[in-house]
């Protein structure tokens, strides 16, 4: 029988323990089993029940899942439009829980820039794509704020980057809703958002137009290093970043990282993908629905820890 651990040896384990960095401490986006409930007619909806996710700075990731899934939820307690109900959730530094309604507004404005999935949700009908961009550079702090003149370079070379400089003296009803996205991409990195959020900013463009704004998503991600999370149910795009993440009824269950690989000999570049699951800190793992399906497990499985592996069988007991 191994020997107890001493009294010393607790301790020293305890202090370790402690020592330890908090849970993404060196992330950018940290939920920590974050928690929505919504109440309403006497119904309450669990939007999200402890859901994990921690972003990286610089990442330009997508998140996936069913309609009801919990994902707008998600997104709009980032933006600082919702609060959760429970857990926790930082950004940047920002408490989403604690912060005061004054922190919060100019969190709105200048730490997260969002773009939506209703292209007329993202500008301002009455003003053009240029004086669209320019006017979160108004809106922002007195400290920050820019000369008028400077207000339009910044919103011009924010269109040249997304392409649609060509655009910048018309009001959105006269572009197209590809150019409108775009518009609405370079309204939210105005003021240089350490996150950009898009809620299915795809949703209502065909797959070509879709390709294109997510051509503009990684120029912003490459060129001005935002970290950029994207809901979308389009596979085409999931496909296109390194990481996408799939939410399941309000937590997140498994990943798909990407990695391109160069062949030695002919050095041909493939992407490699691969599924991974979420382990939270109380070592519970969500398996895929379809590998319990397919080798029939349910309620109990049987586990065996090897050198380098855990095995997981179909409970063997009936
Ligand atoms: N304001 C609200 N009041 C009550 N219930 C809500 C509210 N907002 C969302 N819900 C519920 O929370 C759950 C998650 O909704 P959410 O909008 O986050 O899903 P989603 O993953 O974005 O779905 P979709 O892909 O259809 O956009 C759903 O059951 C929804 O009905
Ligand atoms: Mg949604």
């Amino acid at each position: 029988m191994a020997t107890p651990p001493s009294l010393s040896d607790l301790a020293n384990r305890v202090a370790e323990t402690r020592n330890q960095p908090a849970y993404g401490h060196d992330a950018l986006i940290t939920c920590d089993r974050l928690v929505r409930i919504f109440s309403a007619d006497g119904i309450e909806v669990q939007a999200l029940q402890g859901l994990d996710l921690l972003v990286r700075e610089g990442e330009l990731m997508a998140l996936v899942g069913a309609s009801g899934s919990g994902k707008s939820t998600l997104m709009n307690i980032l933006a600082g439009l919702d609060t959760p109900t429970a857990g926790a959730a930082r950004v940047a530094g920002h408490d989403l829980l604690t912060m005061t309604a004054r922190d919060r507004l100019a969190y709105r404005r200048s730490t997260v820039g969002f773009v939506w999935q209703q292209t007329s949700r993202n500008l301002l009908p009455y003003l053009t794509a240029a004086q669209n961009v320019a006017l979160p550079l108004q809106l922002s702090g007195t400290r920050t704020r820019k000369s008028r003149r400077a207000r339009t370079e910044r919103a011009v070379e924010l269109l040249e980057l997304l392409q649609v400089a060509d655009c910048r003296d018309r009001p959105p009803h006269e572009l197209s809703g590809g150019q409108q996205q775009r518009v609405a991409i370079a309204v939210a990195l105005a003021n240089d958002p350490a996150v950009l959020l898009a809620d299915e900013p795809t949703g209502e463009l065909d797959s070509r137009t879709a390709a294109q704004i997510f051509d503009a998503f990684r120029t912003a991600n490459e060129t001005l290093g935002t970290t950029i999370v994207i809901v979308t149910h389009d596979q085409a795009v999931a496909g296109e970043v390194r990481r996408t993440v799939a939410i399941r009824d309000g937590r997140t269950s498994t990943e798909v990282l990407r990695r391109s690989e160069i062949d030695a000999t002919t050095g041909h570049e493939t992407v490699v993908a691969r599924e991974y699951a979420m382990l939270d800190r109380a070592g519970r793992l969500q398996l895929p629905a379809d590998y319990l399906r397919a080798l029939d497990m349910r309620e109990r499985v049987a586990l065996e820890l090897e050198s380098d592996h855990i095995g997981v069988w179909p409970d063997d007991t009936h």
